[in-house]
């Protein structure tokens, strides 16, 4: 793992898109696994304003979301494919059906979710797949569980999950209880990837991803397991890792 130290969310978004622009410059046609969130609303700014300036072009890339609402369609204004255009898709040159979500609101969520699966994996898997963290360790959506689940599955959310996402809603009661969310392998499979973290409410979940042990309660924690894990922090997130003495740039 390298793991990159910046001093506020600005440079941690900079830093981030930077890594992204550097893959579609060197594979036009990559395969970006993204990410939704407070965390990467920056990053995807950044993103947007090189592309609008010329430097950068999407035209070939094709994306793959990690997650979606179960029962949100994609223009309910809280739905994941909503966030994806309104932060990124709907500002930048990519063919808009070279872009992909899981479908909340699919009749069988169990069949798209196997649909899902095969569409990436004929793309041939993320060559770089864009993570946040959860603060109870979770990617995607993949919670704290009693095992890594591999495939795309529907999953039951933590009530700490609704509570941290019910900022984005009238109340937690309107949350959606279910996500549908690709699995540890999809993620996994990924050439590189890319977490980002922001925050002093994300340091726990990082140190353990990091420096705890790798278990299926701590989901994040699988990735000291791959072989090309870049995490880009601010100093606040870092904090833990940092007074631990882990090895940090910058
Ligand atoms: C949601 C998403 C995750 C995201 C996490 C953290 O639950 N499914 O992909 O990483 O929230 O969100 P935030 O970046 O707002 O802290």
């Amino acid at each position: 793992m390298r793991i990159y130290r910046e001093k506020d969310y600005d440079a941690m978004s900079r830093r981030a898109a930077n890594l992204i622009s550097a893959e579609v410059i060197r594979r036009p046609d990559c395969v970006l696994g993204l990410a939704t969130g407070s965390t990467p609303i920056g990053t995807y700014k950044q993103l947007t304003a090189w592309n609008q300036k010329g430097d950068l072009s999407f035209r070939e890339v094709r994306t793959v979301n990690l997650d979606e609402y179960k029962g949100l369609a994609g223009t309910h204004d809280q739905s994941y494919r909503y966030f994806m255009q309104t932060n990124l898709f709907d500002h930048i040159d990519i063919i808009q059906e070279n872009t992909n979500v899981p479908d909340g609101l699919a009749a069988d969520p169990e069949a798209e979710c196997a649909r899902y699966d095969k569409l990436v994996e004929s793309l041939g898997y993320a060559d770089l797949q864009l993570l946040g963290l959860g603060r109870n360790g979770h990617i995607g959506f993949n919670e704290p569980c009693d095992r890594f689940v591999k495939e795309t599955h529907v999953v039951d959310l933590t009530e700490s999950t609704i509570e941290a996402n019910a900022r984005f809603f009238a109340s937690a009661d309107d949350v959606p209880k279910q996500a549908l969310t690709m699995g540890i392998g999809c993620i996994m499979a990924a050439r590189r990837v890319l977490l980002i973290a922001s925050g002093a409410d994300k340091a726990d979940a990082l140190y353990n991803a990091v420096c705890g042990p790798i278990t299926p309660q701590c989901p994040a924690s699988i990735l000291q397991l791959h072989s090309d894990v870049v995490i880009v922090g601010d100093e606040a997130a870092l904090s833990k890792l940092a007074d631990a003495g882990v090895e940090i740039c910058g």
